[in-house]
């Protein structure tokens, strides 16, 4: 069942999506060489404690950290530790809080110091993917096209859609019901109505689209080892079209 928020729940939804962009605008400047990504981890940790909330990655299925870092041809649930970042890394920080028992869901793939031309590349094609995706939704619209909107934009680009991982709804549930994944066919799926939130995330890697997982059980890898980028908002259906929950600016206005 995909549930309709009203709009005391969108107000709820409106705040720990602020709060989740907060967090990750506020790590920004940290992402240099030399960090550690578990003191990236240690810092929105403390940010989104301070500010009355809860990481929800912390102890969700097992997971040990309160935010994923996945960095290069890491795909996504990277686990924060020892890793030191160096120039030329490109690394996703996956944010997501509970605040008043609302799950607010956001990444972005950052570059560290100077951008590689390959790094450039898979970043910039996987915003506008995320963007596309975002662009398709408006009520009467369905889960296909947002699908559908992705997968034309990485594959314009040369670059593939992971598969096996998807946006998902999200309220006081960190996954909620739909599945929202990014490749589909047109007309096809979910009919969008005002009121359900869901996030959009697309991985997009350079290569082939195929995956592993590592053995300690989280970071997904592409298996031909190709770089990865990952960008993800969360998404109100209004009765216009879309607000992005989790955007500061007006970006998207
Ligand atoms: N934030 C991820 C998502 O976008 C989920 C991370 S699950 C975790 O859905 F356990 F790895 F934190
Ligand atoms: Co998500
Ligand atoms: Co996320």
């Amino acid at each position: 069942m995909i549930h309709i928020k009203t709009e005391a729940e969108i107000d709820a939804m409106r705040q720990t999506c602020r709060l989740a962009a907060e967090t990750l605008r506020m790590i920004e400047p940290h992402v240099i060489a030399g960090r550690t990504t578990q003191e990236l981890n240690d810092i929105c940790h403390a940010f989104i404690i301070e500010h009355g909330a809860i990481p929800s990655p912390l102890n969700y299925r097992g997971f040990p950290k309160s935010i994923c870092t996945s960095v290069n041809q890491q795909v996504c649930h990277g686990i924060p530790g020892k890793r030191i970042l160096k120039a030329g890394d490109i690394i996703n920080i996956d944010i997501t809080t509970n605040l008043n028992g609302f799950h607010g869901d956001t990444s972005k793939s950052f570059h560290v110091e100077k951008p590689t031309p390959k790094g450039m590349k898979i970043c910039q094609v996987a915003k506008s993917c995320l963007d596309a995706g975002i662009r398709a939704v408006v009520p009467g619209a369905r889960l296909g096209d947002i699908g559908w909107a992705v997968e034309q934009t990485a594959l314009a680009n040369h670059c593939t859609v992971v598969r096996e991982y998807c946006g998902h709804g999200i309220g006081r549930e960190f996954h909620e019901e739909p599945a929202v994944l990014h490749y589909g066919k047109p007309n096809t799926g979910t009919l969008l109505k005002p009121g359900m939130i869901f996030t959009i995330e697309p991985m997009i890697n350079l290569g082939k689209p195929d995956i592993r997982h590592m053995p300690d059980g989280w970071t997904v890898v592409t298996r031909d080892h190709s770089l990865s980028a990952q960008f993800e908002h969360t998404i109100l259906v209004t009765d216009t079209g879309f607000e992005v929950l989790t955007s500061l600016d007006d970006e998207y206005r």
